[in-house]
């Protein structure tokens, strides 16, 4: 290709390719596919690579392209970046102190008219001063001290919202001031990265952001993606500015750049106290940090006649929110026992007001996040509470941990380490491989877990007790009237109407419904013990495979794993479950208690077309209902099972079958309606 078309293409490919950064990173409205974009993308990199003259500055191909610099050069700010005063008082009495500065600075009186203000976020990142020449981007500097700041252009250059050239009819000069900052998810996808990596982490997006604009490597600044919006203006020429702040920021974002959308213009204080109001119900909903809002007088006369105090403008005021993070220092850490036995560890803290509220505790969410995060006793650390979400540990300051002094402290400073047994009940604590969750094995004796346990023992698929739900188990626990499953067959009526709202009717009921009980069968008893990884499905395998309680007890993982759709972590759950003395205890004392249960169940079902073969229901059946269907296919020897793969053997279908019927149809699963069914549970189907 000639110089000249080289040139000419050239300068078309980045006006699409800066047209489409436009679109995916300012108005997250992208216009191409990403395949088209690296195309046009690599068309471009090819033709500079050809033509080395056509590698301009501004070029998309520039953006990750710099060498490492020695150190930062200082940048000189043609208009000083100054400060916004803060005004720490986060209730509406805030919002009217600063309307009232301003009304009597401008000597307005009670009948004069409100002011309008605009009215914006705060960003949590980093202010920096983008310099426009001719709509070309030139240089990148930070604040530093308000009259100097550093040159990162070309770290800034790696932001992808920030365009590199501006759009439409753009002054020769052009300062645009704005805040680079990370956006949560992006800081939590790093974060993620960078463990994988087994690398540092960040503690939170804001050091991410300054860590990143502060990078000397850009090549290392581009690996941590930042975000920007603008929020004003440095030196300009050439330019007849808009009459307003709202207007200069809608002038902006004309130009391309990108400029937040939770802005507006409001009149006086009730109007500042509304959107205070209004972002602080946002503020979790949105993906980047905010630690207030900003109000400006909107008109650009009134700012120049209200002028500065110091390095601070009389028109502008950042209003704080209370802070999510806080620092405080950890007096122990502990570990709570969950409903279904999950271990969480947790950091009780020294009282930090954060988040609006006192906090003492913090999770630490598991073992894994605990050692990784590296909390210790007597350490200093960032804790968040961002809206009703429970407060976490986000990080240490290892620069204040204490020091070793003393003999014997060694135990206060060590790391983390999960107890083994369980602090409600002292059963043995297990983390099967591969899980991030440890366990209170104590199933069935735990109190954490009684409620639960009892719940999922009387359960409609377990031992099925009729009228022993929710509130009454609740009533049974908290009164200690009962601890184990065991304990129920102990009940007699005068405990029972001893409780709340319990007529001798119901009691007598419900004692009735227990005593029917004790006859079950094996898969139900089996079931009913709340073995992790065991549903219903599997304690029928393991019923019709061991044919007694005695002979599942006793089975080894190898032996377990015999057992069909039976693999190594339903039969760990399995042997640590019967390894664990208190819930051996409960199941003799149950057996003691006159439950039995019939065994070797499935045995007389194993002739018949149905025996071991995998059913799926979907929709609605004309005259079955699904426990029915079900019900009858297990007296066969069959399964059901809750999704379609390739081991189904049949799919039973009834009106409104959705995606499962799809997927049977892909997978050329045999289906059935409701009269073929019935046709192959009597014998007569062949397929
Ligand atoms: S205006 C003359 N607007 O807050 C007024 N600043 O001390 C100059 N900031 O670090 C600032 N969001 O980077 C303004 N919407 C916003 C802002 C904002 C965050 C930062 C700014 C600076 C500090 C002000």
């Amino acid at each position: 290709m000639n110089p000249e078309r080289a040139a000419a293409r050239a300068e078309i490919l980045r006006r699409e390719i800066e047209r489409h950064n436009h679109a995916y990173y300012v108005l997250d409205a992208p216009t191409v596919p990403d395949a088209e974009y690296d195309r046009l993308f690599r068309e471009l990199q090819a033709l500079e690579a050809g033509h080395p003259g056509l590698r301009s500055a501004d070029s998309p191909t520039q953006r990750v392209g710099g060498k490492p610099l020695p150190e930062f050069a200082p940048v000189r700010h043609a208009v000083p970046m100054l400060s916004i005063r803060t005004e720490t008082d986060t209730e509406p009495s805030g919002a009217r102190a600063f309307d009232a500065r301003v009304r009597r600075e401008l000597g307005l009186g009670e009948g004069d008219a409100l002011v309008d203000y605009a009215v914006e976020l705060k960003f949590d990142g980093l202010a920096i001063n983008l310099r426009y020449e001719n709509g070309v981007l030139v240089q990148a500097a930070t604040r530093g001290d308000g009259e100097t700041g550093e040159e990162v252009t070309q770290n800034i250059r790696t932001v992808r919202r920030i365009p590199l050239r501006l759009a439409g009819a753009v002054p020769p000069l052009l300062e645009v001031r704005g805040e680079v900052f990370m956006s949560r998810p992006d800081f939590e996808r790093y974060n993620e990265k960078q463990r994988a990596r087994g690398r540092a982490t960040l503690v939170n997006p804001r050091n991410g952001a300054a860590g990143s604009i502060r990078q000397l490597d850009p090549a290392m600044a581009a690996e941590r993606p930042l975000s920007f919006y603008a929020y004003g203006l440095g030196d300009t020429r050439g330019w007849n500015l808009p009459a307003t702040h709202a207007g200069v920021l809608d002038a902006l974002a004309a130009f391309g750049l990108p400029v937040c959308e939770h802005r507006a213009v409001v009149a006086g204080a009730d109007g500042l106290i509304a959107f205070h109001a209004r972002m602080r119900e946002m503020r979790d909903a949105l993906p980047f940090d905010i630690d207030g809002v900003v109000y400006k007088v909107n008109s650009l006369a009134l700012q120049q006649r209200l002028g500065f105090v110091t390095r601070e403008p009389r028109w502008a005021v950042a209003h704080k929110y209370p802070a999510e993070e806080a620092l405080t220092t950890v007096e122990a850490i502990e570990v709570q026992v969950g409903r279904t036995g999950a271990i969480t560890p947790v950091a009780r803290l020294a009282p930090v007001f954060v988040g609006g509220v006192t906090v003492t505790n913090a999770t630490l969410h598991n073992e894994a996040e605990a050692r990784r995060k590296d909390v210790r006793i007597g350490d200093t650390v960032v804790v968040r509470r961002a809206g009703d979400v429970i407060p976490e540990v986000v990080a240490v300051v290892m620069e204040r941990r204490p020091k070793k002094d003393l003999p014997g402290d060694e135990a206060l400073h060590s790391a983390f380490a999960l107890p083994k047994n369980c602090p409600v009940c002292g059963s043995a604590i297990e983390r099967p491989e591969d899980e991030a969750i440890a366990r209170c094995s104590g199933g069935l004796v735990c109190p954490a877990q009684r409620k639960q346990a009892l719940l999922h023992f009387a359960g409609r698929r377990a031992l099925d007790i009729e009228g022993l739900g929710d509130k009454l188990v609740e009533q049974l626990v908290d009164n200690a009237i009962i601890k184990t499953p065991a304990d129920l067959y102990k009940l007699g009526l005068l405990k029972m109407i001893t409780l709340e709202r319990m007529a001798e009717k119901s009691a007598a009921n419900i004692l009735a419904a227990i005593e029917k009980s004790k006859a079950t069968t094996l898969a139900r008893f089996i079931f009913a013990l709340g073995i992790r990884n065991v549903g219903e499905a599997t304690a029928k395998d393991l019923a019709r495979f061991f044919g007694s309680l005695d002979a599942l007890m006793a089975a080894d993982i190898d032996r377990l794993q015999q057992v069909p759709d039976v693999g190594p972590v339903v039969a760990a759950s399995i042997v640590r479950f019967f390894a664990e003395p208190h819930n051996v205890e409960v199941i003799e004392q149950l057996r003691a208690a006159g439950v039995t249960w019939t065994e070797g169940e499935a045995v007389a079902a194993v002739s018949s077309p149905v025996a071991g073969k995998t059913f799926v229901l979907t929709g609605t059946l004309p005259t079955l209902t699904r426990d029915a269907a079900r019900d009858m296919i297990e007296a066969l020897g069959g399964k059901v099972a809750g999704s379609v793969s390739k081991k189904t053997d049949y799919v039973v279908a009834g009106a409104e079958a959705g995606s499962k019927l799809e997927k049977a149809r892909d997978l050329e699963v045999a289906i059935l309606d409701e009269a073929q069914f019935r046709e192959l549970l009597a014998g007569g189907h062949k397929s």
